[in-house]
């Protein structure tokens, strides 16, 4: 049993692996927080705060007992306008205009297995491995009914968390806020990290220290944005990769989001995570109910990597539906950097071939072969093939890409609309603008009305035809603008304010029906790059183009942001050519291809300028891939420096979960004359099993690699690489 509930005190615990998480209920009917932390038997209850604190009110039934404040107590989801001035989770507007919730105990279930959110994506549970805790919490003034859900994945060291809001009053009840988590941390020196970035330059680590007040992560551009990537990790002030405290809060959402992070008066901190609120609001009639995506919460006591790897595991087997999640993928290559849109049927072809030739899976025709799409300003929302540019249609060339041996994979981008386009001439009104005032443009585009049915059913019978009428193993799903103008011509005034979060629903449903019907056809998700990198979109997709930056250097900062939430099987990682087209910088294809296969891999060049001796290095570069392909995407995952700050190198490294073979890359990011030799310790190895290398066949133990560590022969020349592979012997 990893939830237990003891009616003497009144308290929950939930006990993971390695960490408890802890509730009581006060007399007052309070759900107190009482821990969360490094897993530990007893009661938490000694750490209740009661100390009477000027100016923060006491309950009324409380009023003679100074020293009990909701506004110092740790609470579980805090309430709005009740004496808690810190963060609310929740703000609830009735009809008569009462403004807040006081929330008080109603009742509380433990049950088997995971709950399920109703249109949201969220994690999944086979047999025992989970366990729910649903506790209802209520405010009489207002009728506002919140239940709070835990699902325990004791084994996995992972608690998802959800909220379900019920308006169990007698008129309508708007919502304004409705967090998907509170978390309380009575005390402690927390540092922040989060990941902010812009296109072509996304998910850049920065530690910062929490000040006294409020500091926000969040993105209102309708999308979990290339700026602030929803994960965050609060990590003790001395945390590292290998010790120390740290909390990883993972929402699983793609659309606006926003969390908060306040240290109070006393020193103690609370975070605040969810739907972002800035022009959120949702209308409940008596009994609706509304589900408040869900988060992903995990506790590590011994560092960062530990987070990451345990998020890493649970993405790969619990959230992500995709059958594809643990498989191997096809290697492809991509058209785009290739050609973008300058091709036609015997361009693609001759790639076709040139890929065969090399031993590629898969070819991917990217933007441009639909609608009157010869540049980005038109054509998108037709999803119907450019017959100048491929006479007689998608299905002859599929065939004649099948016929060489290569499957096919195709791009689109579902949710857009040029205005130069039959679809939009035909339904201006499908598109999300503001009435009386033009459009914000990007790149030309114009965003679908997502939030509507017969826009969503429209799409899923348009691509749902095109899947099946052509041999398509592949889709490529992007996303090149953020929303602006969320106005939606369907809702009503009082509803607008659902527009935004009604778009990710529509989406979420269309992604949905499209790859349970398609199982068999692998989806990556890719948002100009990765501006739509988030949980929510690989519950769906086991893979998400991390980047639009191709190059190989500047990739090394953006996977290993990635890689503290996200595991690398879900990283879309290709080979480009070199100079590089968006920084301009040469790199030898080695360096590329070594960290390209921290990813899922592929080529985005056109191999038909490749040397011959350049072609037999991507044959090697294949043969290799295959060979590390399961130690790369199951295995786990080690950061040895911080490519960033590390002056001269970066390193990270792979290590199966048996422990039998390990894969070190390394880049040198910045050559030296005369250079000091390399040294690196690995991680993670079996320190009484015998490691051989496989380059030169010497045998190590374990314990040496680790310990003593391996010095790497001088690597010269510009932005060198290495992979050095062990295996048990
Ligand atoms: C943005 C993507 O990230 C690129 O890879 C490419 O697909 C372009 N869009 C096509 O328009």
């Amino acid at each position: 049993m990893s939830i237990l509930f003891d009616d003497n005190r009144k308290t929950y615990t939930i006990h993971t692996r390695s960490s408890t998480y802890q509730m009581q209920l006060a007399p007052t009917g309070h759900l107190l927080h009482l821990y969360y932390g490094r897993r530990a038997e007893g009661c938490f209850d000694y750490l209740i705060r009661s100390r009477d604190c000027g100016f923060s009110p006491n309950p009324y039934e409380l009023r003679y007992q100074r020293e009990w404040s909701l506004d110092t107590q740790m609470q579980e989801y805090s309430g709005a306008q009740n004496g808690d001035y810190r963060l609310s989770a929740i703000l609830p507007v009735t009809a008569e205009g009462i403004h807040g919730a006081d929330l008080r105990y109603v009742r509380h279930e433990i049950r088997p297995g995971k709950y399920a959110l109703r249109g949201l994506p969220a994690a999944f549970a086979r047999d025992s491995e989970a366990e729910t805790l649903s506790i209802t919490l209520a405010d009489a003034a207002s009728g506002t009914e919140v239940e709070l859900l835990y699902s325990v994945y004791e084994a996995l060291d992972v608690i998802t968390r959800a909220v379900r809001v019920t308006n169990a009053g007698k008129a309508a009840l708007r919502l304004e806020k409705v967090a998907s988590l509170c978390l309380d941390l009575p005390f402690g020196d927390w540092e922040l990290l989060h990941f902010h970035g812009r296109h072509c330059m996304e998910r850049q680590l920065e530690r910062v220290p929490l000040m006294t007040g409020i500091q926000t992560v969040g993105s209102k551009r309708g999308m979990s944005s290339h700026q602030h990537n929803p994960f965050t990790i609060l990590c003790a002030h001395d945390a590292t990769e290998d010790a120390g405290e740290c909390y990883g809060v993972m929402p699983v959402y793609s659309g606006n989001h926003k969390t908060e992070i306040e240290t109070d008066q006393m020193g103690a901190t609370r975070v605040v995570s969810g739907i972002h609120d800035e022009g959120f609001s949702w209308t409940l009639a008596p009994g609706e109910t509304f589900d408040a995506p869900e988060a992903l919460l995990s506790f590590s006591h011994e560092g960062l990597t530990k987070l990451s790897q345990t998020y890493h595991r649970f993405i790969r087997d619990n959230l992500c539906r995709s059958k594809f999640s643990n498989a191997p993928r096809p290697v492809l290559l991509n058209s785009w950097e290739a050609c973008y849109f300058d091709f036609d049927a015997e361009k693609l072809l001759s790639l076709a071939r040139e890929a065969k030739n090399l031993g590629v899976d898969m070819l991917v025709l990217d933007d441009g072969w639909f609608g009157k799409r010869d540049d980005d300003l038109s054509g998108l929302g037709d999803w119907y093939v450019n017959e100048n540019k491929l006479h007689g249609g998608l299905a002859p060339l599929v065939k004649q890409v099948n016929d060489l041996g290569l499957k096919f994979g195709i791009w689109i981008e579902p949710e857009m609309v040029n205005e130069d386009s039959e679809l939009y001439r035909a339904h201006p009104d499908w598109a999300l603008t503001v009435p009386g005032r033009g459009p914000a443009m990007g790149r030309d585009q114009l965003v679908l009305d997502m939030g509507r049915k017969d826009v969503v059913d429209y799409l899923y019978a348009v691509l749902s035809a095109l899947l099946r009428d052509n041999h398509i193993e592949y889709i490529k799903w992007d996303f090149n603008r953020g929303l602006a103008d969320v106005y939606s011509r369907v809702l009503p005034p009082e509803r607008q304010g659902e527009a935004a979060h009604r778009y990710v629903l529509g989406m979420y449903d269309l992604l949905d029906r499209l790859t349970t019907a398609f199982p068999d056809v692998l989806f990556e998700g890719c948002a100009g790059g990765g501006g739509r990198f988030d949980a929510g979109m690989l519950a769906y997709v086991p893979q998400i183009w991390c980047s639009d930056n191709t190059d190989a250097i500047e990739r090394l900062a953006i996977q290993y942001g990635t890689s503290f939430g996200y595991p690398a099987s879900s990283m879309g990682a290709h080979v480009s050519a070199s100079p590089n087209h968006q920084t301009g910088r040469s790199t030898p294809l080695e360096t590329r291809a070594v960290v390209a296969m921290s990813g899922t891999f592929g080529y985005e060049l056109d191999p038909a300028l490749l040397s011959a001796e350049e072609k037999n290095a991507i044959r090697d570069q294949l043969a290799r891939q295959r060979k590390y392909d399961a130690l790369i995407r199951g295995g786990d995952y080690y950061r040895l420096t911080d490519p960033r700050d590390a002056k001269r190198i970066a390193a990270w490294q792979f290590v199966a979960p048996d422990k039998s073979e390990a894969l070190l890359n390394v880049v040198v990011t910045h050559p030296e004359a005369n250079p000091r030799p390399l040294h690196l310790r690995l991680k993670g190895l079996d320190p009484d099993a015998s490691y051989q290398l496989d380059s030169d066949a010497r045998v190590y133990s374990g314990a040496a690699l680790m310990y003593g560590g391996c010095t790497l022969d001088a690597l010269f020349g510009d932005y060198p690489a290495a992979q050095l592979y062990f295996h048990k012997v």
